[in-house]
């Protein structure tokens, strides 16, 4: 699916595949103008006045949903919350049906999270042309918006040589999303070393990560990492036999404050969240002084109000 416009700029939103690197650094420069410090009121304008934006999310969510729709709001967008479960979707309407009824009742963009890999782009390719389309999480494939608010958080606490780092991804890489688009884009920024860390059952298949150094246990892989991203047993993802032990796995792949002792002093620890305490990190590291992990959800707003913005400049009028 082709999410760029013919002349070039992004239309959709849908993987981090393919943007550039200077598209990608001019996404999370205009994003840290978002930034809102805590306690600081946050910055609006009205940018996107008079455009509705629909939210459909049919996997749960927290995060992702909430920021993009204060990200709307703080640009001026209406912003509808379609409830899915509540919706005609569950008395069998198509997911195309419903976004052609949103369109007549006049969206300009969409916003989706679905379980099922292709829908996202499905419904980019059938929505009209004035329509954006924005990838809130795609099956196991693809999290673009949670790749671009991650790497504004290596940023701001590393700074924008990406050459210089070692980013650690631990834990349940084979079905995370978020590690496919942190690949995506760190590796666009020109990352040092990209190392993932999983147990052989949650290591992706061969071939994917290409750039990334395979670790089996953290004892080996956390080593002198600068950045240490932590992952959620995605069990929504696994067979009820592949789901390994909480306890044991704590013991084998949980960030605790001796594992963490491995990577440099100064490594940030992140997490996309939700995160499981005591299972793939302990409270005490979630809660530390080298946690992100705050920061990240924070950024997710600013990281969204400047694609929502990217999406809509240059958008044609419909006819
Ligand atoms: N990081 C993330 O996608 O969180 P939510 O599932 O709460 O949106």
């Amino acid at each position: 699916m082709e999410q760029r416009r013919s002349d070039g700029s992004l239309r959709h939103l849908i993987t981090l595949e393919g943007l550039r690197r200077a598209e990608i650094e001019a996404l999370l420069d205009h994003s840290q103008r978002y930034v809102c410090l805590p306690g600081a009121t946050p910055p609006t304008n009205r940018a996107l006045a008079g455009k509705s934006i629909g939210n459909l999310f049919t996997e749960p969510s927290t995060r992702t949903r909430v920021s993009f729709e204060l990200a709307g709001r703080r640009l001026g967008a209406e912003v509808l919350n379609l409830e899915v479960q509540l919706s005609s979707r569950a008395k069998g309407e198509s997911m195309l049906d419903t976004i052609h009824t949103l369109e007549s009742l006049h969206f300009d963009a969409f916003v989706i999270r679905d379980s099922e890999p292709g829908v996202v782009a499905h419904v980019a390719a059938h929505v009209a042309p004035h329509v954006s389309v924005l990838s809130a999480g795609e099956a196991h494939l693809s999290h673009p918006t949670q790749g671009l608010l991650d790497a504004l958080t290596v940023r701001q606490h590393k700074g924008g040589d990406f050459s210089r780092l070692c980013v650690a991804i631990v834990g349940d890489i084979r079905h995370s999303r978020v590690a496919r688009s942190a690949y995506e884009v760190f590796t666009a920024l020109g990352v040092g070393e990209l190392r993932l860390i999983a147990p052989s059952g949650l290591m992706p298949a061969s071939g994917e990560f290409p750039v990334g150094k395979r670790h089996f246990t953290p004892e080996t892989g956390l080593r002198d990492a600068d950045v240490v991203m932590m992952l959620r047993l995605q069990k929504e993802r696994m067979a009820a036999a592949e789901i390994p032990d909480g306890e044991d796995y704590f013991a084998r792949f949980g960030l605790t404050q001796p594992r963490l002792r491995l990577a440099r002093p100064d490594a940030i620890v992140m997490h996309p969240q939700p995160m499981n305490r005591g299972i793939e990190i302990a409270s005490d590291v979630a809660d530390g002084p080298q946690s992100v992990i705050r920061d990240q959800v924070r950024n997710g707003v600013a990281v969204r109000m400047a694609v929502l913005e990217a999406v809509a400049r240059a958008r044609p009028r419909p006819s």
